[in-house]
């Protein structure tokens, strides 16, 4: 006999995090309005920040503790309110950026994705990268399997991190990789994993 199946109760929605978790979906719309500083910090920190002072525990959890992940985040004309444009490296440790390329880089990174115009249009877009031999110098070739998982929690923190603060967002899988390496000026050590652009929607 088949077992029956179990119909679950309605999930409660008192806390905000379950609300912000059923309105979560992709989009590949935003306004032509820069994000504010505040709003960028905010996803950044969702994405791989640091929960205490020394950063012995982060957003999102690491196969041993290796947290192989760089973030950067391509910041358009006007893409940010005080932020020039181009190609800011996130620091978790200190959570700050560093510009590491002037210039507005979305249309070459648009290209990069395979022409997703979401990608031309959002005001930022952030790319996370990993420095696979942090994670697989523990774990030999399995160490990928636990970069790629590692990427999707950082990828489902900053939906949900943008739904929270009214953003839109879409996990871009589709690129070439050697050409986002270019584009940021990475060597053979990095992998690209994921392209998050990300708006006002
Ligand atoms: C690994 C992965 C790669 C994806 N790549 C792309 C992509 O390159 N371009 C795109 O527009 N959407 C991409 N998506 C988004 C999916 O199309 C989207 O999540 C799916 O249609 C479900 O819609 P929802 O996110 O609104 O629930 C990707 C999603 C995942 C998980």
């Amino acid at each position: 006999m088949p077992k029956p199946k179990i119909k679950l109760p309605e999930p409660s929605f008192e806390t905000c995090l379950l609300k912000i978790i059923s309105e979560r979906k992709s989009h590949r719309k935003y306004r032509k309005e820069p994000l504010a500083l505040n709003e960028l910090s905010t996803v950044l920190w969702s994405s791989y920040g640091c929960i205490d002072e020394d950063c012995r525990r982060r957003t999102v959890p690491s196969a041993g503790a290796t947290y192989p992940m760089e973030i950067f985040v391509f910041v358009r004309e006007n893409g940010v309110i005080g932020l020039e444009p181009g190609i800011y490296y996130y620091d978790p440790l200190t959570h700050s950026i560093i510009l590491i390329r002037s210039g507005d880089q979305n249309r070459k990174l648009y290209y990069a994705c395979l022409n997703q115009k979401w990608v031309l249009e959002a005001p930022i877009n952030i790319v996370i990268t990993a420095v696979y031999e942090r994670t697989t110098s523990w774990y030999g070739r399995r160490g990928f399997r636990y970069i790629y998982m590692e990427a999707g929690h950082i990828g489902q923190n900053i939906y949900l991190a943008a739904t929270n603060l009214g953003l839109g967002t879409v996990a871009v899988g589709a690129f070439n990789d050697e050409q986002i390496k270019t584009i940021i000026g990475l060597n053979n050590k990095y992998l690209v994993l994921y392209v998050f652009p990300i708006g006002k929607i």
